[in-house]
């Protein structure tokens, strides 16, 4: 089987657009593929972070992955913080990245404008962790949003630059990208992502959002003044909101534009608003149901770490061997 590898951050609350995005896609590749599923805690800390909050945050992350439908029997669901192997290698990728590239990463720009009282080295080396998350397991496929294809571009540039050196150590990725959700936009401001960092709380939908405030957000998505429904640039925020629609009930674009054929704004967005709900609402349900069941999930975190250390210590002794590293005796 061919190897899949992705993660997510434990920090803040997720949105829709990390749920469909990226989630959704982990749980119909998941039967296709050998999967890694991470919770990087190690990459939340580039951005100061109350310690037990985070320590919930990750667990519930954790337990949302298996609440998606991703079977932790089959498939590797684990906190990167667990497996000392990810911080290993990122050391050694370390030394075969250089500054330039990692100065024109545009996530890096963002962040240190927006956290411009702490800008770590953590925050400057972050997608060199993860490029390590990544071809530590030897991944053939990377699941995402569109907002991290820079940095798994920078991945399969540091891998390639590696096996030139070294032989062929590392399989180069491939991102995988989902044909509807790879960028859902805010329900406020339609040129720019839904963001769970974003200061109004009315552009994102939070994926434990209650029934009601999904629909009221729906609602009051900012459309434009054309009066008629159409899939196109021009009108961003209706395109974000039949984008949403169709992720969320499988439909294509064809097929939504002719059953709004006609009608208003406002049917849309209840019709969108029903449809996050029907898919977030079991979502919900199925984490508190996971929630009470303490040792389940503690068993899944155990055993998991271990799973997914044999695999990473595999590549990282292999590495450590070709750098230079003596043996182990
Ligand atoms: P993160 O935690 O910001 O987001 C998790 C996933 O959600 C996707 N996503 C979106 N997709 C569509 N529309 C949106 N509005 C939207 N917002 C977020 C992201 O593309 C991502 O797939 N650096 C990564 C975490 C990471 C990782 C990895 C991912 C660390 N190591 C290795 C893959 C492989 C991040 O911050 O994602």
């Amino acid at each position: 089987k061919k190897v899949l590898f992705s993660g997510m951050q434990a920090t803040g609350n997720l949105t829709l657009g990390n749920y469909l995005g990226a989630l959704k896609n982990w749980v119909t590749l998941s039967d296709e593929y050998e999967c890694f599923y991470s919770v990087v805690d190690m990459h939340s800390i580039t951005v100061r972070q109350d310690p037990a909050t985070l320590r919930k945050r990750a667990r519930a992350l954790l337990t949302l992955y298996i609440a998606a439908g991703l079977d932790p029997k089959k498939n590797c669901i684990y906190y990167q913080s667990h497996v000392s192997g990810h911080a290993e290698l990122s050391w050694i990728l370390n030394c075969f990245t250089y500054m330039g590239e990692l100065s024109r990463m545009t996530q890096f720009k963002d962040k240190s404008a927006k956290h411009a009282d702490n800008i770590n080295a953590g925050l400057f080396t972050y997608p060199v962790l993860m490029a390590a998350d990544i071809l530590l397991y030897q991944a053939d496929v990377v699941p995402v949003g569109i907002d991290q294809m820079q940095h798994l571009e920078l991945t399969r540039d540091i891998a390639i630059r590696f096996n030139n050196i070294y032989g062929d150590v590392f399989t180069v990725p491939e991102a995988y990208i989902g044909k509807v959700g790879a960028k859902i936009m805010s329900l406020q401001e339609p040129s720019k992502k839904m963001s769970k960092s974003d200061e109004n709380p009315n552009g994102s939908i939070y994926l434990m959002d209650d029934p009601d405030t999904i629909m009221r957000k729906c609602k009051r998505a900012v459309t434009d003044s054309e009066a008629c429904i159409a899939y196109r640039d021009e009108q961003p925020g209706l395109k974000n909101l039949l984008d949403i629609y169709c992720a969320c009930t499988e439909k294509t674009t064809d097929e939504a534009l002719r059953e709004f054929e006609g009608k208003g704004y406002g049917d849309l967005k209840m019709a969108v608003g029903e449809a996050v709900v029907s898919v977030l609402k079991p979502l919900q349900d199925e984490v508190a149901r996971l929630e009470k069941d303490k040792s389940y999930i503690d068993s899944i975190i155990k055993e998991n770490a271990e799973k997914a250390s044999y695999f990473a210590n595999k590549t990282l002794r292999k590495v450590q061997r070709k750098v230079g590293f003596p043996d182990r005796i």
